[in-house]
């Protein structure tokens, strides 16, 4: 079961690097897509998440319809579809068919969430700055959920292996933790 997470710890649920899943659109009409540039920035209040998109992404231009995204965290047992929707547009194709992915309705915003993932932040945008073919994305967290198995106010990578991107076809798990001046 996924519990609320709130919204002044949000960035934890991608502080850790991880590949994420952004969903963009309507529960009528939605796409996904995979993100590696993100990156949480250490504000609480708002919480705040940047994105980097090109501007030619079919989901960017689902996005810029009501300017909300979520952000999805996926786990190691999606790597399948986390590269398929990295790699194939949805412009014409329904990409949760295709990979499998379950798009179900969110708390806040209309975008839907991933259902297999663990961990969503649901997100408006709240600027945009380009960089050359790229948008910067700034995005407010409004509401933040993380399955509560896994995640102890950060994930608990024994449990749950976020993924890391490594380049082409290759991707790097987080699989432990290990503590400033514990021994190992
Ligand atoms: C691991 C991985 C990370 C990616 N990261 C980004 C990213 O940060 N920004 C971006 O614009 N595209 C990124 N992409 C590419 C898009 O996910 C890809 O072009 C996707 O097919 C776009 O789908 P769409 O046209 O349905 O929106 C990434 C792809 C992969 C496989």
């Amino acid at each position: 079961m996924k519990k609320e997470v709130p919204v002044s710890q949000a960035k934890w649920i991608i502080e850790a690097g991880c590949v994420v899943l952004v969903t963009g659109g309507t529960m009528e009409h939605a796409n996904v897509m995979t993100f590696s540039w993100q990156t949480p920035v250490h504000t609480s209040n708002p919480c705040i998440v940047l994105l980097v998109v090109n501007r030619i992404r079919y989901t960017y231009e689902l996005i810029k319809q009501n300017n909300e995204l979520v952000i999805n965290v996926p786990g190691a047992d999606l790597l399948e579809p986390t590269h398929l929707v990295g790699c194939v547009t949805g412009r014409g194709i329904d990409k949760f068919a295709k990979s499998g992915l379950t798009p179900v309705a969110a708390n806040v915003v209309q975008p839907p969430l991933v259902a297999e993932c663990a961990g969503h932040l649901e997100c408006r945008i709240v600027e945009v700055h380009p960089v050359q073919s790229h948008d910067l994305l700034i995005c407010e967290v409004v509401h933040a959920s993380a399955e509560e198995e896994f995640f102890d106010g950060a994930w608990i990578p024994e449990k749950f292996h976020t993924l890391h991107y490594m380049h082409g076809t290759k991707y790097g798990l987080l699989t432990r933790r290990v503590e400033v001046g514990g021994r190992d």
